[in-house]
């Protein structure tokens, strides 16, 4: 492409004699709408650094913008008043490299006004909505699209401008509308009782009540999102699992108290009857206390006091060095106590 458009450029360079430069169009001319945002773009080859392009939007209104970028955000131009954007456009635009100016290429047309004609229909989208679940039947409720919409709302109007829609449940279908200044549009909605879902559309009106701008809801069905039955199932589940964590946190401080007592209760026992075999061995007591404080004090940092080599069935009953005690609950405050083993 590149060097096929050099080349071009080279022959058009010899054929005019070098006196005149042909600047080529702008190609692939594109208009979007993306909800609010109108934008145009299009492509230019780089081999021309010093092009500006003359972009002219035209139709209802006109005006003139001259941009080196490729591509150029129209949104401002549209939302700056009612007039504007219920008004049909296209685009021009026009490479100029010095003052030489290229062939003007034109985009499709555009417009938001859904009564004028055009190629590219754009389209709004609704502000989010909640379908509220009531006694009987429900109520749909949605921002105002003038207030939602920064642009719309900042657009110049008249007060007479307004917010139609209609909503469709079980093939009935209800009309409604707001005015400029309320800040929700809301409907009720009493039949059928058990309304779950619906299906919404909206025109956006102009002052003299013709020229309309289409709304889209962003899902095709509108389903009931909250009402005092959900709250009701919620409030059930939560207290619930409240009430189980409670009476299972009880459970585990009750067994933990009852294994201290147990084990402060055999382990007097057993100092006891330490003291007695200390009074029968006197020769063996001093070896034996240096012995087992060492191992002791090694084990007490990891939670693991009382964990078999402790009393290992010689002293006291079994129960005392079975794993349950010291089970970490005993931690930094637990004192060795010296045992005997023969
Ligand atoms: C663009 O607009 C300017 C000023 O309104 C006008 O002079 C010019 O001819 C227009 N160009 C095209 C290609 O429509
Ligand atoms: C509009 O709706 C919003 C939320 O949906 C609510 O917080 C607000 O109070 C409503 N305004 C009026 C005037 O009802």
């Amino acid at each position: 492409m590149s060097l096929e458009g050099t080349f071009t450029a080279l022959l058009l360079l010899l054929v005019s004699g070098g006196s005149a430069v042909i600047v080529p169009s702008p190609t692939n001319l594109k208009v979007r709408c993306q909800n609010l945002r109108v934008t145009v773009s299009w492509k230019y080859s780089e081999l021309q650094p010093q092009t500006v392009f003359s972009m002219n939007i035209s139709g209802s209104y006109g005006k003139e913008f001259r941009i080196t970028d490729h591509q150029y955000d129209l949104s401002d131009f549209i939302w700056e008043s009612e007039a504007h954007y219920m008004g049909s456009y296209y685009v021009t635009v026009t490479a100029i490299q010095g003052g030489t100016r290229s062939q003007p290429v034109t985009s499709e047309t555009f417009a938001f006004n859904s009564v004028k004609t055009t190629s590219i229909q754009c389209e709004l989208y609704f502000p989010p909505v909640a379908l509220i679940k009531k006694d009987s039947g429900a109520v749909i409720s949605f921002r105002n699209p003038f207030h939602f919409y920064r642009e719309l709302n900042l657009a110049k109007k008249k007060d007479s401008a307004s917010f139609h829609f209609s909503v469709v449940v079980s093939n009935e279908e209800f009309d409604s509308e707001c005015n400029l200044y309320q800040e929700n549009c809301t409907h009720d909605i009493s039949s059928p009782e058990d309304v779950k879902c619906v299906v919404l559309n909206g025109l956006l009106f102009d002052s003299i009540n013709v020229g309309q701008v289409k709304f889209i809801p962003q899902k095709k069905e509108i389903c009931i999102t909250q009402s005092t039955d959900v709250y009701m199932v919620t409030l059930v589940i939560l207290l619930s699992v409240v009430v189980v964590v409670l009476v299972v946190v009880t459970i585990i401080i009750c067994k933990a108290k009852a294994r201290t007592n147990l084990l402060e209760e055999e382990q007097d026992q057993e100092e006891q009857q330490e003291e007695k075999e200390e009074e029968h061995r006197p020769y063996f007591r001093d070896f034996d206390r240096l012995h087992f404080d060492r191992l002791h004090f090694g084990d007490v940092g990891n939670g693991d006091v009382g964990d078999g080599d402790v009393g290992d069935g010689d002293v006291g009953d079994g129960d005392v060095g079975d794993g349950d005690v010291g089970d970490g609950d005993m931690g930094e405050d637990y004192i060795p106590r010296t045992q005997f083993r023969i």
